[in-house]
């Protein structure tokens, strides 16, 4: 089954929206096996946004990101992927359709509540950054049965 990594942001935690996040990762039916809270590194910081060092928004981001802790997650679903980055929305909360999650927590492109990877690739890099194999649990979930056909 495929994983994708999720992430609630500094600004996530601040403002209380974790159990939100949470509760519609786990209303869609998509299966949480890996979660942890922690202080992003600098070092790992610049790992994860590796693919935007040199833009103008990339010490912010840095700086943004590694400012008080975070909550990050393996998801486990069919089309894991894809399903998630359409959950959270654009990354401009001003340009995210109401219903997802930047587009009806956020309002801004600097504090845009989570994270998602972006491509299958991309999420085994960054399950991989942030998680060992033996933090990702396997599990059936009882529901299973009646989400898949
Ligand atoms: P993320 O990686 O955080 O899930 O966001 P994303 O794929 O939707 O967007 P990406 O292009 O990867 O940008 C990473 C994060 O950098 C900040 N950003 N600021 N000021 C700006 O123009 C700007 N552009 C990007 C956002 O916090 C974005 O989530
Ligand atoms: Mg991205």
């Amino acid at each position: 089954m495929e994983r994708t990594f999720l992430m609630i942001k500094p600004d996530g935690v601040q403002r209380g929206l974790i159990g939100e996040v949470i509760r519609r990762v786990e209303q869609k039916g998509l299966k949480i096996v890996g979660m942890k809270m922690l202080r992003i590194s600098r070092e790992l910081a610049e790992k994860h946004y590796e693919e935007h060092r040199g833009k103008e928004f990339y010490e912010p981001l840095i700086s943004y990101i590694t400012s008080s802790p975070v909550v990050a997650m393996v998801i486990e679903g069919k089309n894991a992927v894809q399903i998630v980055r359409k959950m959270i929305g654009a990354t401009n909360p001003l340009e995210a359709s109401p219903g997802t999650i930047r587009g009806d927590l956020g309002v801004e492109i600097g504090r845009n509540v989570v994270h998602a990877s972006d491509s299958l690739s991309s999420a085994e890099r960054e399950i991989s950054l942030y998680f060992s194999e033996d933090e990702i649990v396997e599990y059936k979930r009882i529901d299973e049965e009646w989400l898949y056909e």
